[in-house]
């Protein structure tokens, strides 16, 4: 069901996409904070935009539509919504996403390792998955100033909903 949606919001964002407007001068600072900040891990080794970076984490497009304030709650919230975790019959346990399921194949990233990896497990060698309580987003970004944040922000709303408000920090307060 999750997929579906996903699909059909993904196909949408890729038509919205095609009318991008320009990129503002604040978003262009966040898309390189994005990709390449040396603060921590760049957001993409965990998320794509405009088609680059890491499937792994969740598709930000379909969260670009909400407010700076939500979309910023999302990144500095410590509770986690999709990550699972998974016990395979190897032994092994690890913080997985779940991104495809093909018959008996579920593909996942493993969280584990930096980037993440991507893994085929057929249902035979998956004895459990449950809620992952342990795992943490990335605090990386709060060793942004807030301003950083709100050029991250910007260039999440540009990118994923051809936004060009400009996002001051107070917006990511209220
Ligand atoms: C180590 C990998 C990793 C890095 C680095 C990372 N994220 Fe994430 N992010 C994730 C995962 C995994 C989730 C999903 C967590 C969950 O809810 O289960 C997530 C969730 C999110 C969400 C919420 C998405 C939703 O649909 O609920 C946003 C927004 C987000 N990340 C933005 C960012 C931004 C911006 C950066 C860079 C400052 C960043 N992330 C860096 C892995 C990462």
């Amino acid at each position: 069901m999750r997929v579906a949606a996903t699909f059909i919001m993904l196909t949408a964002a890729v038509a919205l996409w095609a009318q991008t407007p320009p990129i503002t001068a604040q978003a262009a600072r966040g898309k390189v904070l994005f990709f390449e900040t040396t603060k921590g891990q760049p957001c993409a080794t965990c998320h794509q935009m405009e088609g680059k970076g890491s499937e792994a984490g969740p598709d930000l497009k379909l969260i670009a539509a909400l407010s700076p304030k939500g979309i910023i709650m999302a990144v500095l919230s410590s509770r986690t919504a999709y990550m699972q975790e998974v016990k395979t019959a190897a032994g092994q346990t690890f913080p997985g996403l779940l991104k495809g399921q093909a018959g008996d194949v579920s593909t996942y990233y493993d969280f584990s390792t930096t980037p993440p990896t991507k893994r085929d497990l057929k249902k035979a060698e998956i004895t459990d998955t449950k809620d992952n309580a342990q795992w943490k987003h990335p605090p990386e970004s709060t060793g942004y100033s807030e301003d950083e944040l709100a050029d991250v922000i910007a260039y999440v709303r540009w990118a994923g909903k051809g936004h060009t408000t400009v996002v001051k920090p107070e917006d990511m307060k209220h």
